[in-house]
């Protein structure tokens, strides 16, 4: 109750303007339900309302409608590689660049050869093609695999997400099964003998975020109704595993597929195919590319991305997308992939990992001397927290972050994610909030657990509660029927 009248007090006008919309937006309608496990959603809903709006962005600060200062953790759900600012600048030069031609599509700009020749040379890869999301980009990856490969199958990984297309997010969120998927356990011999022995597998799709937690999926509060979250990032042992992979693919004829979405850039200049030491026949890159625009690129190599036979003219792979190659991301991308080239941007690539992992370490060391039961892990500058005590309530800490003015997305304490323009003294702030949070709710209560309890007697106990639920709400329909 006094987090919720701290709530009611501080973001009051956010709060208020997003109740009026709330009922309109089916995405907004989505997330509120979603962001805490859904057996304590209604109650949230109601005592720890939403704020969707934010006005202004300056530095690593968002500003919501009533002038509260946050820090940004969401990082634009992985755009914000370089600072808001940075992409507003972009962004007002493109809109300079190409101005005359305006949003024509169809004929190019001519600023998208010095993309094509930029995105080659960083893929190492032969040709280019422009989407419109990264969801595109990897339909696109996945459709020409299978046309040049003529098998039917595409293998993806536990846990992996690769956009809502159909085909690469079987099971939970898609109402049809997805036929010619098969979904293998990552770093396992027993893939790697799936690819060596079947048939029909015309592509492997990596991505390679989920080496900070393999075979488990994107890490929200959502299921976060124990302490059971772990994290871990072993770059030996997960470079070691795309060379398995990248030797198998080659042996078999399997188009191997990085799927570069969010970490590319990320990582390094060159993406995860520079980091990990590994090269991909297809590679997929959005987000930040853009500039700060709607993107989804595609790099392969010239045999697989071409969409035709010569021999068959009816043979073709259509891809399309009104918006591809718009001007104005066109320019975009041109400014962002030209930064790249400045002695500024290496000297920001320069120990980048090392300065996250030494973040993550103070942030962690501070953690563990006040006892308190949270740690993060993190791939270079994205991060997840974990939880060392059985609790129900763990994914109470994502709104004491934002008591704290820390600004999270909607999957929560799952994923914090940093612009590169974090200063050090930007960062103690942040882990100065982060740790005064994690106090306030430590002395709320919220950590209490009954001794004997584990993470599993908690999952337990909640299923059966659901279970009970789910019995009385049929047994109350049947009684009103
Ligand atoms: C690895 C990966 N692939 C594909 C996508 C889909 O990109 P978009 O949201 O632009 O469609 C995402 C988005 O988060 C992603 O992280």
């Amino acid at each position: 109750m006094r987090l919720s009248a701290l709530y009611e007090a501080r973001f009051a006008e956010t709060i208020k303007r997003t109740a009026e919309v709330a009922d309109g937006i089916s995405d907004l309608k989505f997330t509120d339900a979603y962001r805490v496990p859904f057996q304590y959603s209604r109650v949230v809903r109601r005592h720890l309302k939403s704020a969707a709006f934010v006005q202004s962005s300056a530095g690593v600060m968002l500003t919501d409608l009533d002038g509260n200062h946050f820090y940004d953790l969401t990082g634009s759900y992985g755009v914000n590689l370089l600072g808001n600012d940075f992409y507003k600048d972009t962004i007002a030069r493109a809109v300079g660049r190409v101005g005359e031609l305006g949003p024509v599509l169809g004929p190019y700009h001519p600023v998208i050869a010095d993309n094509v020749a930029r995105l080659k040379e960083i893929s190492g890869l032969d040709e280019v093609s422009f989407h419109m999301s990264g969801t595109e980009a990897v339909m696109q990856a996945v459709r020409l695999a299978r046309y040049h490969t003529q098998r039917s199958h595409l293998v993806r990984f536990c846990g992996a997400y690769h956009g809502w297309w159909g085909d690469v997010q079987p099971g939970i969120g898609n109402p049809v099964p997805a036929r010619e998927t098969y979904t293998l356990k990552e770093m396992s011999d027993d893939a790697l003998r799936v690819l060596r022995t079947r048939r029909d597998v015309a592509c492997v799709l990596i991505n390679p975020l989920q080496a900070l937690h393999p075979n488990a999926p994107p890490p929200t509060d959502a299921s976060l109704v124990d302490g059971a979250r772990s994290a871990h990032f072993d770059k030996k042992a997960y470079t070691d595993w795309l060379k398995c992979l990248r030797a198998v693919c080659t042996e078999q004829n399997i188009v191997l597929i990085f799927d570069e979405v969010f970490v590319g850039f990320r990582l390094a200049m060159g993406g995860a195919q520079e980091y990990f030491g590994t090269r991909a026949d297809l590679v997929t890159y959005g987000k930040t590319l853009g500039g700060g625009l709607p993107v989804g690129v595609l790099c392969g190599r010239k045999h697989l991305m071409k969409r035709f036979r010569d021999d068959r003219p009816a043979d073709i792979c259509f891809a399309r997308g009104t918006f591809n190659s718009h001007p104005y991301v066109m320019a975009a991308m041109n400014e962002f992939l030209r930064y790249l080239d400045t002695p500024r941007a290496r000297e920001t690539y320069r120990d980048l990992e090392q300065t996250w992992n030494v973040r993550a370490r103070q942030l962690n060391e501070r953690l563990r001397d006040e006892a308190l039961p949270v740690e993060v892990a993190n791939m270079s500058s994205i991060w997840t927290v974990g939880y060392l005590r059985p609790s129900r309530y763990n994914w109470m800490l994502q709104f004491y972050l934002r008591a704290e003015l820390l600004a999270l997305s909607w999957i929560g304490t799952g994923r914090l994610i940093f612009s590169l323009n974090y200063t050090d003294a930007d960062f103690q702030a942040v882990a100065d909030r982060f740790v005064a949070a994690a106090r306030a709710m430590e002395q709320d209560g919220w950590w209490w657990h009954p001794p004997a309890a584990t993470n599993t007697s908690i999952k337990r106990r909640v299923l059966k509660e659901m279970i009970a639920h789910r019995l009385s709400a049929n047994g109350n329909r049947a009684t009103a029927r």
